[in-house]
């Protein structure tokens, strides 16, 4: 197929060398896929050297404790993946080593569909196609294809489409080439379809509707959230309190939440404005150095300022840190 052809032939020529490239350790390719779920390569990198270095093996990482993978995780967001990849070690553990199958390694924590496709292809040479939007977005110009991407429909096309153009014996080559080839040739906007290989046979290209695939559907609007947090500072402490399940920043420290701000608290930001992917978070924070130590809220304790890096943090509190 032409479709398949190109596609190897570009990224045996043009596909980035990564570090995770460069081993089939299922555990290391796990990790980078895992990291890479939300977080850009250039940003993902680092990381994912750091958390090698530091666990290298699976039962190492399974043996840490929680906070210990949260912090080294703190700064890529999106936490539920740390505790999942934690939970995830402790399950291959248990199964007595990585799954190698596409039902096993589905099964692990945090893994989806995408996941276990990429995983399964790169360390076992499984025969799954990875569909996402980059996927998705190459299909859907390539082949003019207009099914609004996000239905479950566009999922089980473009999936046994993917599928039909997955070489068996090379799924690791194409899946990382399609990536790569959404990622840097056939991108969101200012797609590179002068020297692009695929063009001669493209679709969007020859009917100039780039620009109109992939259909998207209807988004909803980012809702806003106010937040007021109070830094209380007494004799060197403050006032932290971990958050709990069912909503954002699951098992992460946070300071004093409050609507009622203490009389003589002063000001340090208001409005402060952070994007999270479902809602704008508009925070006013507060110092507060009361001349008594203040009773806290149930929920909270007083840690030592000087220990603060020790505790994994919403990045909007970081923020807000610099800022006092
Ligand atoms: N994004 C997700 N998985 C990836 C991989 N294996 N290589 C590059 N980018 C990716
Ligand atoms: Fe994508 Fe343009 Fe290449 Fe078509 S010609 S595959 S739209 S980059």
């Amino acid at each position: 197929m032409v479709f398949t052809e190109t596609i190897l032939r570009w990224y045996a020529e043009n596909g980035r060398d990564l570090p995770w490239r460069r081993t089939r350790d299922p555990y290391a390719v796990w990790l980078s896929e895992i990291i890479l779920q939300q977080t850009r390569v250039a940003q993902g990198w680092a990381y994912w050297e750091r958390f090698m270095e530091r666990f290298p093996t699976v039962g190492s990482l399974a043996a840490a404790p929680e906070d210990e993978v949260l912090r080294l995780w703190q700064g890529l967001g999106y936490y539920s993946r740390a505790r999942n990849l934690h939970a995830a070690a402790k399950q291959i553990v248990s199964m007595g080593g990585f799954p190698s199958t596409l039902e096993g390694i589905r099964s692990l924590k945090g893994v989806g569909d995408y996941t276990a496709a990429a995983i399964g292809s790169i360390a076992f040479g499984l025969p799954a196609a990875v569909v996402d939007g980059n996927v998705y977005r190459v299909l859907a110009r390539y082949f003019g294809i207009a099914t609004p991407v996000g239905s479950t429909a566009a999922k089980k096309e473009f999936t046994a489409l993917a599928q039909r153009l997955l070489p068996p014996e090379a799924p690791a080559a194409f899946n990382q080439g399609m990536m790569d080839f959404g990622a840097t040739c056939c991108t969101p906007v200012n797609p590179a379809c002068l020297t692009c290989p695929l063009q001669p046979s493209c679709q969007a290209f020859r009917d100039g509707r780039v620009e109109l695939l992939p259909v998207k559907q209807e988004t909803r609007k980012p809702v806003e959230r106010h937040l007021t947090y109070v830094y209380v500072r007494f004799q060197g402490q403050t006032a932290l309190h971990r958050r709990g399940p069912g909503d954002i920043w699951q098992g992460l420290w946070e300071p004093l939440l409050t609507e009622d701000v203490p009389a003589g608290a002063k000001p340090v930001v208001k409005g402060f404005k952070h994007q999270l992917t479902h809602r704008t978070l508009l925070t006013d924070f507060y110092l507060w150095e009361p001349a008594v130590r203040p009773d806290l809220p149930d929920g909270y304790r007083w840690i030592e300022e000087a220990e603060l890096d020790t505790y994994a943090k919403p990045r909007l509190f970081e923020l807000l840190l610099g800022k006092l």
